[in-house]
């Protein structure tokens, strides 16, 4: 049974371990022996699902392409919470990966009614800490890349409004524009596989995300002309609404086949070989080709008030224009994982799992290992108290802030908004 998430409300989910057995998300350590190198938002449990991941850290050990997607929804300004995401991409593509940003301006006009301008403004900023953070690839605004609305009016063509409805539980209400923004984001998700050639594609996002990773792999599988499937001995090349002359190529590409009405059979050959080809007579025959594109699912870092981090939320989160006194106390005035008295933390010790200026240094401020070891070893025996940890973690993070403003102001050059 599906229920519907919803990806456009405020609540997280606590519960994500129920939500991927409910969803069929793997866990993200089913992947760590494939990969040459586990990068730290994996050691440090920050990524913690996965779709189909295999065939990415498959790509990256064997040097193959593949590309890395992912989006923001220009509604505010950039913070802190937005980097992991983006460290994630700027990894891949040191990886090997080809880069695409897209500005999800439409979504942010459609759903949040952000006039065009501001969308313009808050893109450029997400832009300018992409580039601040090393990104090299694509980027594009949705409401400028026709291409895209091309390909988003294509995979319209393959969903109905019932599908809508379970993925979703959108209401009788919701506009039509809201459905047009879903569409715009399957084709986010396809686009870099138009744009360039067909090869797997990552798309790092939280959980919230997950009905349009769910909704545009059964698209991509929809768009294509053929299906391959293993049978016991041969392997079935089915044409899905490929045109005939694709078919007949398979047959005299493969020796030995047997062509009937709709299938081509190969005995004893190798699937993945099949597959190959399949996808290549596709696109000689007009077809697109998709590799069902792959997901990460990362948890988010909590506010510094222990809830959501978000920019509706002020004293939530940082961001990188303000002053410094602000961003100090901001994180002077954290909630923590301390007790209510000093004797009693000297004694019991803090609870840095459930401390949010202990997560902004997992995430963010410590990059060494050892050293983020022993914060939380001193925090757990009770060694370190709150006061002096926030003191050392708000220098750390005006280092940080400092940094990434001056990063970002000598990349403003290379933002394109286009
Ligand atoms: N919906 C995403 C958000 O709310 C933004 C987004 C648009 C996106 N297109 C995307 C994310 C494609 C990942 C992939 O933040
Ligand atoms: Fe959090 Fe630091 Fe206090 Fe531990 S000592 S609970 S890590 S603020």
């Amino acid at each position: 049974m599906e229920t519907p998430m919803n990806p456009w409300s405020s609540q997280q989910t606590d519960d994500i371990e129920k939500l991927f057995s409910l969803f069929g998300i793997e866990p993200i350590g089913t992947v760590e022996g494939i990969l040459p190198e586990v990068p730290p938002f994996i050691s440090r449990g920050v990524v913690v699902g996965h779709r189909d991941y295999r065939a990415i850290a498959g790509a990256i050990r064997d040097g193959k392409p593949f590309h890395i997607l992912t989006g923001f929804m220009p509604s505010g300004h950039p913070h802190l919470g937005h980097l992991m995401v983006m460290k994630e991409v700027v990894w891949h593509v040191r990886q090997g990966g080809s880069g695409y940003i897209t500005i999800a301006d439409r979504e942010a006009h459609a759903v949040r009614e952000v006039p065009w301008q501001r969308c313009d403004e808050f893109g450029r900023e997400y832009l300018q800490c992409l580039y601040a953070l090393g990104y090299e690839g694509h980027t594009y605004f949705q409401s400028r890349n026709n291409v895209l609305k091309d390909l988003a009016f294509e995979a319209s063509t393959r969903v109905n409004f019932s599908e809508l409805q379970a993925i979703y539980g959108l209401s009788d209400e919701t506009s039509l524009a809201h459905a047009g923004s879903v569409i715009t984001q399957v084709a986010d998700i396809l686009f870099p596989q138009v744009d360039s050639y067909p090869a797997p594609t990552i798309v790092p996002v939280g959980i919230d995300q997950d009905p349009h990773m769910r909704l545009t792999r059964g698209i991509a599988h929809k768009l294509r002309m053929f299906t391959v499937e293993e049978r016991d001995g041969y392997i079935s090349v089915r044409s899905k609404n490929a045109p005939e002359e694709a078919l007949e190529e398979v047959h005299r590409r493969f020796p030995g086949s047997r062509k009937y009405q709709g299938h081509v059979d190969i005995p004893r050959a190798n699937c993945a070989e099949v597959s190959d080809e399949a996808r290549k007579i596709e696109i000689i025959h007009g077809g697109y080709g998709f590799y069902t594109p792959s997901s990460t699912y990362h948890r988010f870092i909590p506010g510094l008030q222990g809830g959501k981090m978000s920019s509706s939320v002020p004293e939530s989160t940082i961001t990188f224009s303000e002053p410094d006194h602000v961003v100090r106390g901001k994180v002077m005035g954290a909630f923590t994982g301390g007790r209510a008295t000093l004797a009693e933390q000297r004694e019991l010790g803090g609870e840095p799992d459930r401390c949010p200026v202990f997560q902004l240094n997992l995430f963010h401020m410590v990059d060494d290992d050892s050293e983020l070891a022993e914060i939380y070893r001193n925090c757990k025996e009770g060694e370190l108290m709150c006061g002096q940890c926030k003191k050392e973690t708000a220098d750390r993070v005006l280092a940080f802030i400092r940094d990434f403003r001056e990063k970002m102001e000598a990349s403003a050059h290379l933002v394109k908004v286009e």
